[in-house]
């Protein structure tokens, strides 16, 4: 069974086949943020808000609109929610026939006012919406301040409107080329002039951009979805190319001014199925954005030669050789996770560390004196138990370095130090790009920990390192092993159990399969340490038990083996998941997935991605509401 909805198939293939437009407009889709613009005879407000509505899954922590009415721009932007602009706007009516909006999720500073978009030179002749990141901000922000531009906000996309600005003699298009030229990084842009109040500028490279074209009105969008109700005929924009829109024409160029002829594009899907990129769910989605989620995490952190940096954290370095303790704190899938830093941080920096469910941590009591971290590991940055924790931690004297994904979160903003995972929003209630990424950013960090204290070589980290970076391609691989996974989750989704042993690491990755399988599917499911297992629970291992087995750890592979033969000889059905090379495991069991070879400590991120896929076609075999498991929700901010 597909899990694509039938019109998409087409547009997925060509996603995995990088060389086509279409394939970059959806394997960009994870560059998070949206932009829309449009010129015609309407009232721009309205169709940008709608735009918006369809881009928010791209970002949400703030939305902005700007639009050209009687040769002034009106803007209007909000931290927030779409909702929350949309409700200032029935207060400050700004309309007007061209426009550009955006949503966000915060890189550069927090979600307020001031960072959201739109951003404007200083005397609010020009508008500029962007999605991506401007690498050389900081060099252009201050060779713009020393010219006398005052910078208002702390974000990257500041320095656009006042570089356009400064290149500004009376052609909009000239300045805009001169303003790319100056730029590193990757940027969609959506740019208005009051004294230009019928062109919209549109520019790519590196994040996604979509023109759509309608009768005597056009748009710009990161995203169809954002433009569907008016349109089906667009242009797929590729990089360093820029387009002018007017009411009756778009001209499509190279950066360069080399024009461009393309081809309309014409969209045959609905709605829907375009907000999450062709997948069926969210979910899926997100698992398939992993590669991407792995790396944009890690490539900030990592020096030309491969060593580790997140001097941005500003660890203390007197600090983290002083401290004799860390409590590893989080909720479901994110203790998962810190369960995994935890092995990290001992083995590496050499530091005890116990790690706790933050309902429970709250209530025990911990030992915390100014010797103690305290790592806080939240997906969203809100979870109450969690910041509950973080806040007793602070009372009694303990620092704490927050791993969160979302910037500016009451999580980030309380902790001391706070490494950001860049996964871009999840939106599935199950979390799965979260968790990879926050082990990688918990393994930086204990590398980061134990070259402070001396307990690591320079080369060994380097080697470590060297490792993570191949995981995003390892992912990438298990990811082509979908059918495999499908036709695994088809012999078990009748199941009324279903058991996760492993140990070591394995054991706590058991935790997060079963989890994942528990909350979309509803199949009851336990997780075991394999050693446990005949102390007590080996009694429930019937003929046909479902049974995953992860044997991802070379030191206890064979110890692993015996485990699985005990639960073969109670008549179970076991899948296995191992080492490619680790070819025994075969002759025991009756399904394997093998993971590329890869270190044992980052066996983890590897390996939850079959289950994380063998839970989601379960539970699509068993028709559930996968985005949306029935109880839950994806930010609890209750006790
Ligand atoms: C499971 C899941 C939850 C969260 C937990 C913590 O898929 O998503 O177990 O991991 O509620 O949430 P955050 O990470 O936002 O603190």
């Amino acid at each position: 069974m597909s899990c694509h909805p039938k019109n998409y198939t087409n547009l997925v293939s060509d996603y995995r086949d990088k060389s086509s437009s279409a394939a970059k407009i959806f394997r960009r889709g994870e560059n998070m943020c949206g932009i829309v613009g449009y010129i015609g005879s309407k009232n721009a407000t309205d169709i940008l808000l709608e735009g918006l509505g369809k881009l928010e899954y791209r970002g949400y922590d703030s939305a902005g609109i700007a639009v050209i009415k009687d040769n002034s721009i009106q803007v209007e932007k909000r931290k927030g929610r779409l909702a929350v602009l949309k409700e200032s706007l029935e207060d400050n009516h700004v309309e007007g026939n061209v426009g550009i909006g955006h949503t966000r999720w915060a890189t550069h500073g927090e979600p307020s006012d001031v960072n959201s978009h739109p951003h404007l030179n200083n005397e609010h002749t020009v508008a500029v919406v962007h999605n991506g990141i401007i690498e050389n901000y900081l060099s252009l922000r201050q060779e713009l301040t020393e010219k006398g531009y005052t910078f208002k906000s702390e974000t990257d996309t500041e320095v656009l409107p006042f570089l356009i600005d400064y290149y500004y003699e009376g052609d909009l298009v000239e300045a805009v080329k001169k303003t790319i030229s100056r730029l590193e990084g990757a940027y969609a842009l959506g740019i208005i002039h009051k004294h230009h109040p019928d062109m919209l500028i549109a520019v790519r490279k590196d994040s996604p951009l979509v023109i759509g074209v309608g009768e005597g009105e056009n748009f710009i969008a990161s995203d169809i979805p954002a433009i569907l109700n008016y349109t089906r005929q667009v242009y797929l924009i590729d990089n360093n190319e820029m387009a002018v829109l007017t009411n009756d024409s778009v001209e499509i160029m190279k950066t360069d001014g080399t024009k461009v002829d393309k081809e309309i594009y014409n969209v045959e899907w609905d709605v829907e199925a375009a907000e999450k990129g062709g997948y069926a769910h969210f979910m899926l989605k997100e698992i398939h954005e992993q590669p991407k989620a792995v790396k944009d995490t890690l490539s900030p952190r990592v020096d030309k030669d491969g060593m580790v940096n997140i001097k941005d954290l500003k660890l203390d370095e007197d600090y983290i050789k002083r401290i004799n303790k860390v409590y590893m704190v989080a909720c479901g899938t994110a203790y998962h996770a810190g369960l995994i830093g935890k092995a990290f941080i001992e083995k590496y920096a050499n530091i005890p560390v116990v790690a706790d469910i933050a309902s429970e941590f709250r209530y025990a009591n911990p030992f915390i004196d100014e010797n103690t971290l305290m790592i806080v590991v939240s997906q969203s940055g809100e979870t109450a138990d969690t910041l509950a924790a973080l806040r007793l931690a602070k009372e009694k004297g303990a620092k704490v370095l927050a791993v969160t994904n979302v910037v500016g979160s009451s999580i980030a903003r309380e902790s001391d130090y706070v490494f950001y995972t860049w996964a871009g929003p999840e939106i599935a209630v199950a979390s799965t790009k979260a968790y990879t990424t926050q082990i990688i950013g918990l393994a930086l960090i204990s590398l980061d920990m134990a070259l402070k204290r001396g307990t690591i070589d320079e080369i060994k980290v380097k080697e470590i390192v060297g490792q993570i970076w191949k995981l995003s391609d390892k992912i990438e691989m298990i990811l082509n092993r979908e059918e495999e996974i499908k036709d695994m989750a088809n012999e078990i989704h009748t199941s009324e159990d279903i058991f996760y042993i492993g140990r070591g690491l394995d054991y706590y990755l058991a935790l997060e399969g079963s989890l994942k399988l528990k909350e979309i599917s509803y199949i009851h499911s336990e997780a075991m340490a394999a050693g446990e297992l005949k102390h007590g629970t080996l009694a429930l291992i019937d003929k046909k038990t479902p049974v995953i087995a992860i044997a991802t750890q070379d030191s206890l592979y064979d110890k692993m083996l015996s485990n699985i033969k005990e639960v073969k000889a109670r008549g179970a059905y076991v899948i296995g998941v191992a080492k490619e090379t680790n070819k025994e495991i075969e002759e025991i069991v009756d399904k394997v997935i093998y993971i590329p070879e890869v270190m044992d400590e980052l066996a983890t991120p590897i390996a939850v991605v079959p289950l994380q896929m063998l839970a989601y076609y379960v539970a699509l075999n068993r028709g559930c509401d996968i985005d949306k498991p029935r109880n839950l929700a994806k930010s609890v901010t209750v006790e």
